[in-house]
């Protein structure tokens, strides 16, 4: 019952909050993808996906004349925003500039995919996947989708975190998209999470516990809700924001890094950041870091029905044959360099490494650090070059 009455109070309070605040936030923190887009100079053009599943994804374009598109994938609670989200200092604006075709992908769940065409967002049904599914269903009709619209044969791809642990399950459990790759850059590349430290490992012991406690009721993580409201009002206050939600909940997660990231950026970042996904899929991660074996969803005895086996079957890296970079960060506490050491020693066709500097580089600098521009678009620019 006192439950019950807090969170009734939460919620008046912050819708009363809410009315408030939305008038002192900065302009970025309002827009969408396409109003961001041409406020920096680069109208997008919008893609309808529709996955073999029936699950309908909006895809973004800045239109360029590079033969070869280049395919951008965002990660875990994200959307295509997190790319642009530096503005006029942003990794597409960097790529069209230098005369690329750049695509931007959004995963099912997102923002701007909760749609289907016959399961609602509003029911349990619709969050029945895990990123097994964001690869095999998703990634493979974007990458389809951008083929089939430029006549190319192969796209250059970028994924930043799951963004890139997707290619890994899609070129392994359907290896023909191998061969619609030229190449990958990746980009805080994340599998494994064997040497994961607090607090990333208690998170990811943890979810295992929420999903037990939650079972029956919680499906969506981040949707629209209580919690987005209380983000988007906590984390804009000015001090005591910053200290909650990044000092607080980014940093420990993602590295600590405060000059990449001050308080000025938080409330763009926190409007557009963490949207929503699935229970399932932080279920599926858990499981990788518990059972330390890359594989499929773990059904328990249901294995049987859907596997035909006991176990579920790993996913084998050896048939990622596709052209790899990885890009790694010493301060990056998802993607440990220990932890991208044991993919790469896995992977076949890894064709270049690097370990950014300065050494506070973390996780979220990739897409949100004030000076990327300086520390990685030279480096992938000069890459992309190599291999168009
Ligand atoms: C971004 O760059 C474009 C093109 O150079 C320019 O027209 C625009 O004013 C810049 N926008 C901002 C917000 O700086
Ligand atoms: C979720 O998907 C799995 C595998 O695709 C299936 O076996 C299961 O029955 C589904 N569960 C629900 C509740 O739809
Ligand atoms: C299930 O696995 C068994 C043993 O590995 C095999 O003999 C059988 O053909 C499989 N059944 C199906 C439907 O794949």
């Amino acid at each position: 019952m006192l439950l019950y009455f807090s969170l009734v109070f939460l919620t008046f309070t912050s819708k009363v909050l809410s009315f408030n605040s939305y008038k002192s936030l900065p302009e970025d923190a309002k827009l969408f993808f396409t109003e961001l887009s041409f406020k920096y100079g680069h109208p997008a053009k919008e893609y309808r996906v529709v996955t073999e599943d029936g699950y309908i994804l909006q895809l973004f374009r800045w239109p360029g004349k590079s033969k070869i598109p280049v395919l951008l994938m965002h990660g875990l609670f994200s959307t295509a925003d997190s790319w642009i989200l530096r503005g006029n200092t942003s990794l597409p604006v960097a790529l069209v500039n230098a005369g690329y075709d750049v695509w931007i992908g959004n995963i099912r769940g997102n923002k701007y995919s909760r749609r289907h065409s016959n399961l609602n967002p509003n029911k349990r049904k619709f969050w029945n996947f895990s990123f097994h599914e964001l690869a095999v269903y998703d990634l493979s009709a974007i990458i389809d989708t951008v083929l089939d619209k430029t006549g190319a044969k192969k796209i250059n791809a970028m994924g930043h975190s799951q963004g890139n642990s997707i290619f890994y399950v899609l070129s392994s459990t359907r290896p023909e998209y191998n061969e619609k790759v030229n190449l990958l850059i990746a980009l805080s590349p994340v599998c494994y999470f064997n040497n994961a430290q607090p607090p990333v490992n208690n998170v990811l012991e943890f979810i295992p516990i929420f999903g037990r406690i939650t079972k029956g009721f919680v499906a969506e993580i981040f949707g629209p809700g209580l919690i987005r409201v209380l983000l988007e009002n906590i984390c804009p206050i000015p001090d005591l924001g910053y200290f909650i939600c990044a000092e607080n909940i980014l940093f420990p997660l993602a590295g600590f890094n405060k000059a990449e990231l001050g308080p000025d950026f938080v409330p763009v970042l926190t409007t557009h950041f963490p949207s929503s996904s699935s229970l399932k899929n932080l279920l599926h991660l858990a499981q990788v870091y518990d059972r330390k074996i890359f594989a499929a969803y773990d059904y328990g005895p249901r294995n049987v029905l859907v596997y035909n086996s006991t176990e579920p079957p790993e996913y084998d890296l050896n048939k990622v044959t596709m052209p790899v970079v990885l890009i790694a960060a010493k301060n990056d506490r998802l993607s440990t360099l220990k932890d991208v050491e044991l993919l790469r020693r896995k992977l076949p066709n890894v064709v270049g490494e690097l370990v950014m500097e300065p050494d506070k580089f973390n996780h979220i600098d990739y897409l949100w650090g004030e000076h990327t521009n300086v520390y990685l678009h030279p480096f992938i620019l000069s890459v992309l070059e190599k291999y168009s």
